[in-house]
């Protein structure tokens, strides 16, 4: 469809709190889709709104406790919801307040439409009434005559009103649920929806009385009342783009979607829709309905005072490990609980390993190989069809926000990758064999669509690695189909393989823990101990990050005690000495970058540790059959690795 948009919205939050893991989740999933339709559809087909809703008792009461003006307290809040967004990246193209002037106008002209239209009309109502909540709870609702989200015991409130015929609109709201199968999903909100329109729909109150509230948007039809906060909310979602006239507004709320958590899904599932109808305007697409990120098995809820910050946890693991962690961790739909511990092992398992060492592997031998270079595939490129696959299981996954199921779509690319090479092993071939080349040049070609495939996840992550490649092209300029495409590869211009920092370094394991902070719960250490990310090896395969092996492995290395017999110079290099070496009743040429720290005449008895088993290579024309061990401090000193006691020559090292 090539008029197709995309137009998504968060929730907008209250500013009675600042900014905690729930909120930093739900925007970072909407984040997340809005990347992924800009990469499929075009930056400018898709509009990501969010927002803070800044009206009601709840504010005002905020305002009250830190002594401010309602108006200064919620800029202030505001500001850091802003602020804490821009920290983590994300990048919504508007931020509606409900302080702002042309969004008090939309409320106020829609609210005059429906009263001229009479579903609005003037009454009194008693009944038990949450201030967390800013609403009446019927009993039925109630449990054990407390508020259900707040645990707090209601206060009964008798009084004039305006009220808004929801009941009417019952019949239509059902069926029009019907009919649109995934207009609420995933399906279990669906059915609790259509659970709860089985009992007869109360009509809903929307304003409050001056006299007990000030700080809202003033009815137009009566200024001795400010509307309902709910009301005043919801409407942002056309406000912002501009309703009724504005050009986003018309290009863009075709296609609008909803996300939410399932707190407030009977405001949008719900009222929300009658408002529209009743307005005339037409629906949302869908309304998309995640679950609570918990700690301790409790719904963390900052009027409980239990919260974890997303910002302590971006700046201690980095803004996309935090990422990574919350969008792989939870099942779109379905609650999960939170644990520092689970997030370090996500990260150093799924990061630092899987994607980190293939990155730096397949970079550092092309830089190794080919000094950097990356040239024109020869022939049919390997790893598409597990390329293919992966697109297709992003895609389809991604489309109805689950997002566990794409990251582990893309993790299976990454391991097939792993697979490719292990199979192939191109650090053991010869560089200028075709078959090297090859394997090497699909390898990169892979981790770029990997890195393509990441974006919308992992922002910083992707860009880094499509930098590393050498990608020079805009991501925008990126035809997310040609993904799909067996013969999609670089085309006819040469890459250059940039210095490769390791994507992820590892996170040591005995981590202090961030305590969630809040009243109920221990305080959070105001500065966060640093943490101990392992130094990046060097090595041989050229591996950026320690991996860890198993045993097994180890034991795949044959290290042996060898003696030197005698060490000569190599003419024309100031670091290399050949060594004769003995090891039992076998003799060995080994070649030694060790000549400046001990000099030929220093070796002749030595007794050192050698890696018995290194496939051998050729340095200055000399085959070499072994590596010989010896550490280096920070200040670059060499010391040679011996037995503390004499032992016999070929003794395993274990
Ligand atoms: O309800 N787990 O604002 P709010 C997951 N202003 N998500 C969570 C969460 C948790 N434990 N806690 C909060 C309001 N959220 C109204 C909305 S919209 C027109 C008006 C997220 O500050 C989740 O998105 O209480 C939830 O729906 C939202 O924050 C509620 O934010
Ligand atoms: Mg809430």
């Amino acid at each position: 469809m090539s008029n197709e948009t995309f137009y998504l919205t968060t929730p907008i939050y209250y500013v009675n709190a600042t900014p905690h893991l729930g909120h930093a989740y739900t925007t970072i999933l909407a984040d997340t889709m809005a990347r992924f339709q800009k990469l499929r559809l075009g930056p400018e087909r898709v509009y990501f709104l969010t927002g803070t809703d800044e009206h009601g008792d709840k504010i005002a009461q905020a305002a009250t406790q830190t002594g401010e003006s309602p108006q200064a307290y919620a800029d202030r809040i505001s500001g850091i919801f802003q602020e804490t967004w821009r920290r983590l990246g994300l990048a919504p193209n508007q931020f509606i307040r409900t302080t702002s002037e042309p969004h008090k106008r939309a409320v106020q002209r829609l609210l005059q439409q429906i009263y001229d239209s009479g579903d609005i009309y003037f009454g009194e109502y008693g009944g038990q009434y949450c201030f967390g909540c800013e609403r009446f709870y019927t009993e039925k609702e109630l449990q054990d005559g407390r508020c259900p989200d707040h645990q707090t015991t209601p206060t009964f409130i008798k009084e004039q009103n305006y009220f808004f015929r929801m009941g009417k609109y019952q019949d239509w709201l059902i069926d029009h649920i019907r009919h649109h199968p995934d207009f609420i999903r995933p399906e279990r909100f669906r059915n609790e929806v259509l659970s709860f329109l089985k009992d007869p729909l109360e009509d809903l109150c929307i304003s409050r009385p001056r006299t007990r509230l000030e700080w809202g948007i003033p009815l137009p039809f009566d200024a001795q009342y400010v509307t309902y906060v709910w009301f005043d909310a919801l409407v942002n979602y056309i406000s912002a783009p501009g309703w009724p006239d504005g050009e986003v507004f018309q290009r863009f709320w075709p296609s609008a979607q909803h996300l939410i958590a399932k707190d407030i899904l009977k405001p949008h599932a719900i009222y929300w829709p009658i408002m529209l109808k009743a307005a005339g305007l037409p629906l949302y697409r869908h309304l998309n309905v995640h679950g609570y990120w918990k700690i301790e098995e409790a719904k963390m809820s900052k009027s409980r005072g239990s919260v974890v910050r997303p910002l302590d946890l971006a700046d201690k693991y980095g803004v996309d490990a935090f990422r990574y962690f919350v969008l792989r961790e939870m099942t779109f739909g379905l609650d999960a609980s939170f644990s520092e511990e689970a997030l370090v092992a996500r990260l150093n398992a799924d990061l630092a390993n899987d994607l980190g060492n293939l990155y730096s592997r397949v970079l550092k031998l092309i830089q190794r190989y080919y000094d950097g270079r990356i040239s024109e595939l020869p022939g049919e490129r390997g790893l598409a069809d597990a390329t293919r696959v992966a697109v297709m299981g992003v895609t389809a996954a991604t489309e109805r926000f689950a997002f566990s199921e794409a990251l582990a779509a893309i993790w299976n690319l990454v391991s097939a990758t792993n697979k490719y090479l292990v199979t192939n092993e191109p650090w053991k071939a010869d560089p200028e064999d075709a078959q090297t080349k090859a394997v090497l040049f699909s390898a990169a070609e892979t981790l770029r669509a990997i890195a393509i495939l990441l974006w919308p996840f992992l922002p910083q992550t992707a860009e880094r690695m499509l930098q590393g490649l050498g990608v020079s092209e805009p991501l925008t300029s990126i035809h997310f189909d040609e993904l799909l495409s067996s013969s999609w590869h670089l085309g006819s211009q040469e890459r250059r393989v940039q210095e490769v920092e390791p994507l992820f370094p590892r996170i040591e394991v005995t981590v202090p823990r961030l305590k969630p902070a809040g009243t109920g719960a221990k305080p959070l250490p105001q500065k966060s101990p640093p943490l101990v990310p392992s130094p990046s090896e060097g090595g041989e395969l050229g591996e950026g990050c320690i991996e860890q092996i198993t045993i097994e492995e180890f034991r795949r290395i044959d290290l042996r005690v060898a003696e030197v017999i005698e060490a000569v110079a190599i003419p024309g290099s100031k670091k290399l000495v050949k060594l004769r070496v003995r090891l039992q009743d076998e003799e060995r040429i080994v070649v030694a970058g060790l000549k400046e720290p001990y000099p030929p005449e220093s070796w002749a008895g030595k007794r050192v540790i050698l890696v018995a088993n290194l496939r051998p290579t050729k340095l200055m024309g000399i085959a070499s059959q072994g590596m010989v061990l010896a550490a280096e401090d920070e200040s670059g000193r060499i010391v040679l690795l011996t037995p503390e006691q004499p032992i016999s020559s070929g003794s395993k090292v274990r």
